[in-house]
C-alpha cells in the first residue's frame, strides 16, 4: 500500500461504521485531508458509499476537509509519514485492540510510540473511551502516552467528554456518548510538544 504523502492530516482510527471525526471541535483540525483507517473492509465500504452517495456531506461533516478518504490498515502500523498528522482521533479503539489483560499495557505502549512518530509537533491525539467492555483505564492510558512524550492538554470525564465535540448533539456523536459507562468513560487530548 502506498504511503500517504500529504501533511497536516486529520485522522480517525477505527471509525467502525460511523465516523465522528468531523464533529470534533474545529480548533483541533489541520488544513489537510481527513483519513479514516480501519482494519474492517466492510466498515470502509460503507463509509466510502456514504461519503460518495448516501448522505449529504454535513452528516459526517466531511465537507470541512479538502478530501475524505477511507483506508484499510492495521492501526498498529499506520501507513502515514512521520510528523504528517495534526490530529489522530480514536474512539473506543484502545479497548478493542484484542489483547489479553497482561499484554494491554505493553501493547498500548507500542501503539503510543507509533502514534508519537506520526503526529507533528504541536499536533494532538484525542482518545475517547466510552463503552468498550475491555475499556483501558484512564490512568493507564495517561501513563503510557505521557511516558512516550505526549503532554496532557485536556482531560474530560463522564458528561464532560462532550467538550471535545463541536456538536455533541449530532446523532452519531450522541449514539457514542449515550452508551458511556459513567464511571469509566473519559476523553484525553494529548499534545506532542513543539520542542521535542
Ligand atoms: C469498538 S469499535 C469502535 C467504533 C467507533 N469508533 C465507536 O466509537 O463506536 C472498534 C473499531 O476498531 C477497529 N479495529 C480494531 N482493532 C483494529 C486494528 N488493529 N486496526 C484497525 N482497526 C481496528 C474495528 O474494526 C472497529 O471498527
Amino acid at each position: 500500500m502506498a504511503d500517504i504523502k500529504q501533511t497536516d492530516l486529520n485522522v480517525e482510527l477505527g471509525p467502525g461504521l460511523v465516523p465522528i471525526l468531523g464533529h470534533l471541535r474545529k480548533d483541533l483540525f489541520g488544513s489537510g485531508p481527513a483519513i479514516f483507517i480501519d482494519a474492517n473492509r466492510q466498515s470502509l465500504k460503507n463509509i466510502r458509499e456514504d461519503f460518495s452517495s448516501k448522505f449529504p456531506p454535513e452528516i459526517y461533516r466531511v465537507d470541512q476537509f479538502p478530501t475524505a478518504l477511507p483506508l484499510q490498515a492495521d492501526v498498529k502500523n499506520i501507513p502515514l509519514a512521520p510528523n504528517s498528522c495534526q490530529i489522530i482521533f480514536a474512539s473506543n479503539l484502545l479497548g478493542s485492540l484484542k489483547v489479553g489483560i497482561k499484554e494491554v499495557e505493553s501493547e498500548v505502549n507500542k501503539y503510543a510510540k507509533d502514534l508519537y512518530e506520526k503526529i507533528k509537533p504541536g499536533g494532538r491525539i484525542v482518545l475517547l473511551e466510552t463503552y468498550s467492555p475491555n475499556i483501558v483505564p484512564e490512568n493507564m492510558a495517561e501513563r503510557v502516552f505521557t511516558t512516550t512524550g505526549f503532554r496532557v492538554a485536556e482531560q474530560h470525564r463522564g458528561d464532560e467528554i462532550r467538550h471535545i465535540f463541536d456538536n455533541s448533539n449530532a446523532v452519531s456523536v450522541k449514539a457514542v456518548l449515550d452508551l458511556r459507562s459513567p464511571d469509566l468513560s473519559y476523553a484525553l487530548v494529548l499534545e506532542k510538544p513543539v520542542s521535542s
